[in-house]
Parts: structure tokens; sequence; C-alpha cells
């Protein structure tokens, strides 16, 4: 065990009936992910031990989708939302023997750094509480500081009209030792103007332990949490607005910055070039010098050095593409592989493919993927060339230098350097295209 060893509990069984949805409130997306998934992916950024989410309203659904982001996450249930204090007391099972700081996080507030949470983790009183001074302290806990550091921390609903002129806030999120913590939330009660029991009060119940109490401090701008539609469309712009000029000091060019949307972790290297209405799912990354042309949509793909996509290409989950790599207009992309060099210039659809160095698709091919009821794969040999409008029906296996005549439909694997045409054969009747054509005119006149 490390010395700054820590395990985060992230706080999500809020209704968020402020949403107006069936939706819990943190599985309402932000930069592509889930709510949730920003706190988790914070979490991350502290290496812990461990990570509990307690969760309630939904719970299944959320349980499902932390076990998807983060798989080694625990899920505690709080039938009752009785107040933080109560939610942080479900997970006392889970940290029994854990010793350590213990991070708590709220699920619905995304924006905390990475360097304040490190700030917090690495503080050495017994509780830290991170606290902003807020422009509008509404209806915040007021955090109660004297020169021996934080006393304690007054709930809007309990505090008196000195109190509440207080603008130092508490954000909600606490680091605290693991034994202190689980020797006093057990005492921590319901008696107050809520009738919730408040994890606020632990900073109260420390000090007259003796314990030493102190506040770290953020941007208000970190601590913006997400209670209503307006306020995560508005958490929605100021992500991409951060996102997009992240790109830009990492030295990516964006042709027309607003117009382009990024997910959590979008991960786009120097020098590569975005044009206008890109759009990045979860799960990209885009390498150094590659350039995606405009509106194209990117998910849970690689682009690598050298490759150009688009305009108005679309990669999705499973889409590996080599460096040099061209795939152009109307092209769909899914679970497959492209190798070195490969064309895909125009209107063409791979699924569950693997297609080889330097080989060329010709326009609209379509891999046959589907019967159905499973899906099967297309294996293209390196320097194929596939004619336009050949459909490869799956399972199916072209050979390396093998080259399909256009508008075949493959059904049977093609030896390497073998040529396949799989079409009607041609015939041409001499001037029977001006016979035809006058007596359809004719026709016509004599109606
Ligand atoms: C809390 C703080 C307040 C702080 C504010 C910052 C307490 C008592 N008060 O107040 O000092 O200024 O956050 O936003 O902690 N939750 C549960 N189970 C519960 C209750 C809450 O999981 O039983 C979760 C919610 O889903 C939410 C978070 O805890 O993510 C905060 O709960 P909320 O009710 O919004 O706390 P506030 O009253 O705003
Ligand atoms: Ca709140």
């Amino acid at each position: 065990m490390t010395e700054n060893a820590a395990a985060v509990v992230i706080l999500a069984a809020g209704q968020g009936s402020r949403m107006q949805s069936d939706l819990p409130k943190v599985l309402h997306r932000l930069g592509g992910v889930p709510l949730i998934g920003h706190a988790l992916a914070a979490a991350r950024s502290l290496e812990p031990e461990q990570v509990i989410v307690v969760a309630g309203h939904g719970g299944d659904a959320v349980a499902e989708a932390v076990a998807r982001l983060e798989p080694d996450a625990r899920i505690v249930m709080q039938a009752e939302q009785l107040g933080t204090g109560h939610a942080v007391r479900q997970t006392l099972t889970e940290l029994e023997g854990f010793e350590g700081k213990v991070i708590v996080l709220y699920g619905d507030t995304p924006f905390i750094g990475q360097d304040t949470l490190a700030a917090l983790a690495s503080h050495p009183a017994d509780v830290v509480v991170l606290g902003f001074e807020a422009e509008d302290p509404g209806r915040y806990g007021r955090l109660i500081v004297t020169d021996r550091g934080l006393e304690r921390i007054v709930e809007f609903k309990d505090a008196d009209p000195a109190t509440r002129r207080i603008a130092l806030c508490n954000s909600g999120v606490m680091a605290l030792d693991a034994a202190l913590l689980r020797q006093l939330i057990v005492r921590v009660d319901n008696e107050n103007a809520a009738g919730e029991y408040y994890l606020t009060d632990l900073v109260g119940l420390a000090r007259a332990e003796g314990r030493r109490a102190d506040v770290v401090t953020c941007d208000e701008d970190e601590t913006l949490g997400i209670n209503t539609r307006a306020e995560l469309a508005a958490a929605e712009a100021a992500f991409q607005a951060r996102a997009r000029s992240e790109a830009l000091s990492n030295g990516v060019t964006l042709s027309d910055p607003a117009t382009v949307w990024f997910a959590l972790d979008t991960c786009i290297g120097r020098d590569a070039i975005i044009g206008q209405n890109v759009v990045f799912g979860p799960g990209v990354t885009v390498e150094s010098g590659a350039e995606i042309l405009p509106f194209c949509h990117l998910e849970g793909c690689h682009v690598s050095a050298g490759a150009t996509v688009g305009p108005f290409a679309r990669l999705r989950p499973g889409a590996e593409l080599g460096s040099f790599v061209h795939v152009g207009n109307f092209v769909e992309i899914k679970n497959s592989v492209l190798d070195e060099g490969v064309k895909v210039g125009h209107l063409t659809y791979l699924g569950d493919a693997r297609v080889g160095e330097h080989c060329n698709i010709g326009a609209g091919t379509v891999t046959c993927n589907y019967d159905g009821v499973s899906k099967h794969r297309t294996e293209i040999g390196a320097r194929a060339f596939i004619g336009s409008d050949t459909m490869l029906v799956a399972p199916v296996r072209v050979g390396a230098d093998a080259l399909t005549g256009s508008g075949t439909v493959i059904t049977q694997d093609v030896p390497d350097g073998a040529l396949a045409v799989g079409r009607a054969r041609q015939t041409n009747k001499p001037g029977l295209a001006i016979r035809l054509m006058a007596s359809l005119r004719a026709s016509k006149v004599n109606k």
C-alpha cells in the first residue's frame, strides 16, 4: 500500500427530480459520457485503491453504467435518501479495514480538476474540505474558519443571518482519514432544519475530538453541480469550450473550433487537422498529423498518423485506421481494421472486416456482414483491388493481390492473385436503342 492510499466515495443516489426525467440524473450525458463518468474519471486520477458509488434512484441502470465505465468500482445502494452523511454510512462495509484517505465526490459535479483533487488528497489535516468563494452563496453550506483552521460547516437552512453572509462555501468534496470517518459517521444525527444526516457534521465532530480540519479552495467553476436541463446544457457548453481550447493549445488545428464537439476522453495528437462540424463520440484517438475533413462522426475508433477521413465519413466503434489510410465521403466503417495505405474513397460500408495493406476498395463496396441473426467476418488480403459495387457476402475471404470485377457478388473465397467476376454477361443489340426510342416517341404522339 502506498503512503497516499485513497478510497473514493461517489454520492449518486439523488433523484434529480428537477431534471424532469425518467433517467437517473447521473446518467444524463455530458461530453458524450454519463455525468457519473466524469466523477469516475476524477476518481481514477487519484489512482485509488477502491472506488465506491452510492446509488439510489434507478440504481440498476446506474450500476450497469458504472460497471461499463469502471469495472473495478463497487456499488452500494441507499434505498432512501436520508442525507449525505447517511449515504456515506452505506459504504462502511466496503471500507472495512481500509487505512488511508477517503475522498467524497458528488456524481452530479463533473468539473473538479485533477490538480484540485490532488491538493485535497495530499493535505495533511485529518479532515479537508474543498471550499470556494461563491459569487452568490445562495443555499450552499457555509464554512466557518478561524485561525485554528476549519471549525465547522453550517448548512444554509440552519444558518443565522450573520453566517449566511459568509461567502466561503462548501463544494461537498471532502477528504478524511478512514479510521476517523468510521469513528465519527455513526455519531451523525438528523437533528437539524432539514431532518437529514449531514456529512458536513463530521467537521465539528472531528474538531471536538481535537482533530485538525482545514479548507482547500478552488475556482467556483469547478464546483458547478447539475440539477436542471438548463444547467446540463450550460455545463455542456462549458465542457466543449474547455475541450476546444485544450485541443488548440496542444497543437491541434481546428478550422472552426465552435463546430467541433469533443467527448471526455477524446485524444488528438499534435498537428492533426480537424475540419468544421466534426463530432467525436467517446473513445476516439487521432494520431499526430492525421486529418479529419468536415462533417464526420467518429466514435470508439483509432486514426493513425497520416490518415485522412471524410468529408462526411462515419467511423463507428472498433474502426482502426492504419497510417496513411484514406477514408473518403459517405463511407461507414465499423469494427474493422484497415492496414497501412488502404484507400476507401467513396460510398462504402465495411463492417467486421480486416483489410490488408494498400488495398483499394472501389466505390459502392459493401460487406454484407449480417444475415439477420449473426455477424460474419470479411478478410481481404494485402494489395487486393475490390472493384466498384462489389458485394462481399460474409463470411468470406479475398486473397492477397486478388481482384474483383465491378458489380460482383462475392459469395465464395477468392484465392490469392485471382480475378473474381460474378455478374450477368453483357450483350449488345446493334441499333436497338435508336429503334426503341423512336417507337416510344411515336406511341406518345398517337395518344
Ligand atoms: C450539500 C452540502 C452543502 C454543500 C452542497 C454543495 C450536506 C449536508 N450539504 O448540500 O454543504 O454546499 O452540497 O452542492 O452535505 N446524496 C445522496 N444521498 C442522499 C443525499 C444526497 O447520494 O441521501 C447525493 C446527491 O445525489 C448529490 C450529493 O449527494 O450528488 C449532494 O446532495 P444534495 O442533496 O444536492 O446536497 P445539498 O443539500 O445541495
Ligand atoms: Ca445540491
